[in-house]
């Protein structure tokens, strides 16, 4: 009894050990980082995710980065989260800093070679610096960080459908924004009025298309995958009458 309990507590306890070692293993991981656009900036354009204009807004907030392949996942890591933090350098302030996949690195054969890229905006690059060190900071170029993905918290925002310029009767195209949680799309199928669950394809980035052979029934439901696989409905989130240009607040969140 004695020794049956006490080999039930090692396997507990070393079950436990290895919880806890394999979550601070799967934590930070290294990769380089640049900056792009003057500080407080957010960069220019739409950027390959296509959320043009909604960067400087919140919830983004001009915390945004460029990634490199392994982070942007040819635009299915558009919307996720990642904590990014500095600590080689003597500018470095070592506290994490929060930033959404909004854009892919552009060009640079250096980093290319790199299994993680970041290039940060201004912003979010001299947040990572100590009060007042972000020039020197921005002096060591491309320099080393650590980063770990997390979730998106988006308090008290539902997920929106922007209707893209270029949508018509028979074809519609949505910018998805503002998923809490995983914060990127695996999948995104649409449900036309009587009809049955579709696959849409994605255009670029957060922005997902579906061309139709006949006029689209509306009001139109759109179910989100996330990365993680999980699922959510906005029921009837495209009204009849649907424009493009118009944005379309669902009433739900991950
Ligand atoms: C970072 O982004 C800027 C602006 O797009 C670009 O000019 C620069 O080459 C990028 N840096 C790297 C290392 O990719
Ligand atoms: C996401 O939410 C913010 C804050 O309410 C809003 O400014 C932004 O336009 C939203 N995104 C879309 C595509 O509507």
């Amino acid at each position: 009894m004695a020794s049956s309990f006490f080999v039930a507590c090692v396997a507990l306890a070393s079950s436990c050990l290895f919880l806890l070692h394999s979550r601070s293993v799967s934590g930070w991981l290294e990769s380089g980082a640049t900056w792009y656009d003057l500080h407080q900036g957010a960069g220019t354009g739409g950027g390959a995710c296509g959320y043009q204009g909604d960067m400087e807004k919140p919830p983004f907030s001009s915390m945004i980065t460029a990634a490199g392949p392994s982070i942007f996942k040819d635009g299915k890591g558009c919307g996720a989260c990642y904590q990014v933090k500095c600590t080689g350098n003597a500018a470095c302030f070592g506290r994490p800093v929060t930033v959404v996949v909004t854009d892919e690195r552009p060009g640079g054969e250096a980093c290319l070679a790199e299994a993680a890229h970041f290039n940060l905006s201004g912003k979010a690059f001299d947040a990572m610096a100590k009060p007042g060190q972000a020039d020197n900071l921005r002096d060591a170029g491309n320099i080393r960080v650590q980063y770990d993905r997390v979730p998106c918290k988006w308090r008290g925002l539902d997920i929106a459908f922007r209707v893209k310029a270029g949508s018509n009767p028979n074809y519609l195209a949505v910018l998805i924004d503002n998923e809490s949680g995983d914060g990127d799309l695996s999948a995104v199928e649409l449900q036309q009025r009587g009809g049955s669950w579709a696959l849409m394809q994605e255009l670029l980035g957060a922005v997902w298309k579906y061309n139709s052979m006949s006029a689209l029934r509306a009001p139109i439901s759109i179910r989100l995958t996330s990365s993680s696989g999980k699922k959510l409905v906005a029921s009837n989130v495209i009204p009849s009458g649907w424009q493009a240009d118009k944005t379309y607040r669902s009433i739900v969140n991950y």
